[in-house]
């Protein structure tokens, strides 16, 4: 296939990350290139299946595969255990063995419920990733987390599993309602703040940048920090750069205030508390950069109800909180501290 670009992931597992701009219909090639012909479960949302599941399937039954399909209701309520369950029944079912694989069609949904299904069937069979929107394009589609939510809490059962192959699209995000596409753009403005300055620069300037260039630099982010810190020990922690003060957020709302949406609004919370903390105020910036995408950044909660929250946060370990704060833009640290002192350093400054 031509003008597919590869970015290769040497994690637990070694895969390839394919960009293939136009090429959803070529799937299939890609797929019998690195697989033996077998059976293919595939897990999408009613949406994304309707607009893409027939060319997918298509494709991997013309390169020899078969395909069983298995499509739950779109949006964050549909990853639940009991769905992971109904798909893990569809493929008893389609008797799919060891030597199959899941594919995941759609959003970070959908790709951290394939994931996760395929990290426990049969005590885990191999899965690709198919992301169709920007966030799972540039975020959950790589690096091999894996999750379902439950009543107390988002992503708290879950597992560790590398996909086999990550196959991109970027035509697919055309049909993405804008908030979605915002959404992405979160976490790609994130990328830039964290680790890359000239990322960072470029995506100041929203619409004046190729955004497959901007993809395949994000994706290339993700693989060198998983590829130092698949386990999550350290490093990766990175990623969590407005993270803490946004699942916070997102919690208080019901989940009302969208994921990308609440972790613009924690990104810039998290450059006030660093400038609390002693280091040089980066809040306009980070703030200027994310309103020329729409977001909106006030904070409808306290600073003790957001603590609250974050101290029953998965992320915390004893009594100290470790918060990602940018030291300039381009470079984040990771600072521990005792979880009193993120009280105190939130309520000195204006959420
Ligand atoms: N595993 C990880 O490392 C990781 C990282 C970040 C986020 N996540 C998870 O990702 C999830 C959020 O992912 P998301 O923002 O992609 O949400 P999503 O999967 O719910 O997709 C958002 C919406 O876009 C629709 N959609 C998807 N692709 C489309 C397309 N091409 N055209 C039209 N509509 C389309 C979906 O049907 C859905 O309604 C959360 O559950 C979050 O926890 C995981």
């Amino acid at each position: 296939m031509e003008n597919t670009a590869k970015i290769t992931v040497k994690a637990s597992g070694t895969y390839d990350i394919l960009l293939a701009k136009g090429g959803l219909q070529h799937i299939g090639q890609a797929a019998a290139e690195r697989f033996k012909p077998c059976k293919i479960a595939i897990l999408s949302d009613d949406k994304v299946f309707t607009l893409y599941g027939k060319t997918v399937m298509d494709s991997l039954q013309k390169a020899g595969f078969t395909t069983v399909s298995h499509v739950i209701e779109n949006g964050e309520q549909s990853k639940t255990l009991d769905n992971v369950t109904e798909f893990i029944n569809t493929m008893v079912g389609a008797q799919v063995t060891r030597t199959d694989m899941v594919l995941a069609l759609g959003g970070g949904v959908v790709g951290d419920m394939a994931g996760f299904a395929s990290a426990i069937y049969l005590r885990g069979i191999p899965y690709i990733q198919v992301p169709t929107t920007l966030l799972a394009a540039v975020d959950s589609s790589v690096g091999g987390k894996t999750a379902v939510d439950i009543s107390a809490g988002k992503n708290l059962v879950g597992a560790f599993h590398q996909p086999s192959m990550v196959y991109l699209d970027t035509d697919t995000l055309s049909t993405l309602d804008p908030d979605v596409m915002r959404d992405g753009f979160a976490e790609v403005i994130k990328y830039g703040i964290i680790l890359d300055r000239n990322l960072a620069d470029t995506v100041a300037r929203p619409g004046t940048f190729d955004l497959e260039q901007v993809i395949a630099r994000c994706i290339s982010i993700k693989r060198d920090v998983v590829e130092q810190d698949e386990f999550d020990k350290g490093l990766r922690g990175l990623l969590n750069f407005g993270h803490t003060f946004g699942h916070a957020i997102e919690k208080l709302s019901s989940f009302t205030i969208s994921h990308g949406s609440a972790v613009a609004r924690g990104m810039v919370i998290a450059a006030k508390v660093a400038a609390a903390y002693g280091y040089t105020n980066y809040t306009n910036a980070i703030a200027k950069v994310l309103e020329s995408y729409g977001f909106d950044l006030s904070c409808p909660y306290s600073a003790s109800d957001m603590y609250n929250v974050i101290l029953s946060d998965k992320k915390r370990s004893g009594a100290d909180i470790t918060l990602v704060l940018p030291e300039s833009i381009g470079k984040c640290v990771l600072q521990k501290m005792p979880a009193m002192q993120v009280l105190e350093l939130m309520k000195k400054v204006r959420l």
